[in-house]
């Protein structure tokens, strides 16, 4: 699959749409989405490229790649560890992230079949019709462990069965399309709500009084879960790059394009939550509230809603294969197992997990690990830890184990100054920055 598309439909996802506005929401807008723009500029984006160089010089599935290249330089193959907590960290985010890719086929299902409606009664309104529709979603075991498994299953398919082809080509008209549908969204918000102003002044305007250490943690890991690194997924795709392109450009574009997703997704929400009285910091369930709203009320909003979710669960689909993808490719390459195997094996044991977290918002609710049910510990510990952690470990290993001479060659001609800001930031800013928020934000 051509490199861009398939890296782009890794980092847009639900982590665009669905988790960047539900966290600004409920870390108080403004100053969080600063911080978080700053995370993705500064940190996020040279660990992006050193993922992608890393995985292209290695050649081979992550873990084999740390060893290698580590030990080309003269560095202990222990290095590798980076890659074994990519994996840890890939079950983890799977699991919880196939059960919320599930929503949006559920709520592919509820377009299709005419649930997202304003109701015909007046009994009710809007508003309320749609929280109940979720609140119903949540509510139901078998309709969250019926998409969960859905998600799996077709995750399982692209990835063993390479039918990547007919996910290439969903994914060329998808990402324009997914972006034409949130601008027309967005115009759609201004027009009709009122409130666009407040919601831009609500995204935009930094109240940095309200800023916590917490909000700057949950900023920091979530420039790496958008960009999708932190975990070696990009450098599991980095290693099919061919020599000619440029990493530092093809970077830029793919950070470039998933932060605008995720602002155009903050633009279109936020004017309904406002209009409609919402709550910003309501939780999870943000966006499958607030735009079935609209749908509901624009005219053609049914055909609308069933693009929109369509979309939705393509990028998810793009996201989720390129978590399981460097597990496989690990197993494959140790011998003794073929992709299919590997898959199987690999998918039902994430499958297992993501039943825990489906089961988080009902029967499960009271089964808590670190004071939280297992969806959002599951989240936190990722997000919050694991990935800032994997992204420091990269950073450092891309500034100081590989040569000077190996990070220019890769990166493509690049000013003087871009090329010496960007290795002070790997070798530098990135882990000493992560270090503080890290010690910071969990002590105090
Ligand atoms: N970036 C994706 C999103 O925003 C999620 C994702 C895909 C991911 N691959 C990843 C997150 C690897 C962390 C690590 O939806």
């Amino acid at each position: 699959m051509a490199f861009i598309l398939a890296a782009a439909g890794s980092a847009v996802g639900l982590g665009n749409v669905w988790k960047f506005p539900y966290i600004a929401g409920e870390h108080g807008g403004g100053a969080f989405v600063l911080v978080y723009l700053a995370c993705v500029a500064g940190i996020g984006l040279p660990v992006l490229a050193a993922e992608i160089l890393l995985g292209r010089r290695g050649g081979g599935s992550p873990i084999h790649s740390f060893a290698t290249l580590a030990a080309r330089e003269g560095h202990s193959p222990r290095w590798s560890a980076i890659g074994w907590l990519g994996v840890l960290c890939a079950f983890l985010i799977l699991s919880f992230y196939s059960v919320v890719a599930g929503w949006a086929l559920s709520y592919l299902w509820y377009a299709v079949s005419g649930q997202i409606a304003a109701p015909g009664d007046g009994s009710l309104d809007v508003a309320e019709a749609m929280s109940g529709l979720f609140a119903g979603l949540l509510a139901s075991p078998a309709a969250l462990i019926a998409g969960h498994t859905l998600v799996m299953a077709l995750t399982m398919a692209i990835v063993a069965k390479g039918i990547r082809g007919g996910l290439e080509r969903a994914l060329r008209w998808m990402v324009p399309g997914l972006f034409v549908l949130l601008i027309a969204l967005v115009v759609y918000a201004a027009a009709t709500t009122g409130t666009f102003l407040a919601a831009a002044r609500f995204l935009f305007q930094p109240d940095f009084a309200a800023l916590s250490w917490e909000a700057v943690l949950v900023a920091l890991g979530h420039a790496f879960f958008t960009l999708s690194v932190g975990m070696t997924a990009m450098m599991a795709y980095g290693s099919f790059l061919s020599r000619d392109v440029p990493i530092a450009r093809a970077s830029v574009t793919i950070a470039g394009l998933d932060t605008l997703v995720a602002l155009l997704a903050g633009l279109a929400i936020f004017p309904i939550v406002f209009a409609q009285g919402l709550e910003p910091g309501a939780g999870p369930g943000l966006i499958f509230v607030t735009l079935p709203i609209s749908f509901a009320q624009i005219p053609g909003g049914a055909a609308v809603a069933v693009l929109f979710f369509l979309f939705l669960a393509i990028a998810a689909l793009s996201s989720t294969m390129s978590i399981l993808e460097p597990v496989v490719e690990y197993l494959e390459q140790r011998g003794g197992w073929t992709r299919r195997r590997a898959t199987v094996l690999l998918g039902s044991a994430i499958w297992t997990l993501g039943l825990g977290c489906a089961l988080a918002f009902n029967v499960g609710a009271d089964f808590t690990l670190f004071g939280m049910n297992l969806f959002d510990a599951f989240d936190y510990l990722t997000s919050n830890i694991m990935l800032p952690l994997g992204g420091m470990l990269i950073a450092l290993y891309a500034g100081h184990v590989l040569s000077r001479d190996a990070l220019a060659e890769e990166l493509g001609p690049l000013p003087a100054y871009v090329f010496r800001s960007f290795r002070f930031l790997l070798r530098y800013v990135a882990p000493i920055g992560i270090g503080v928020v890290l010690i910071y934000s969990l002590m105090f």
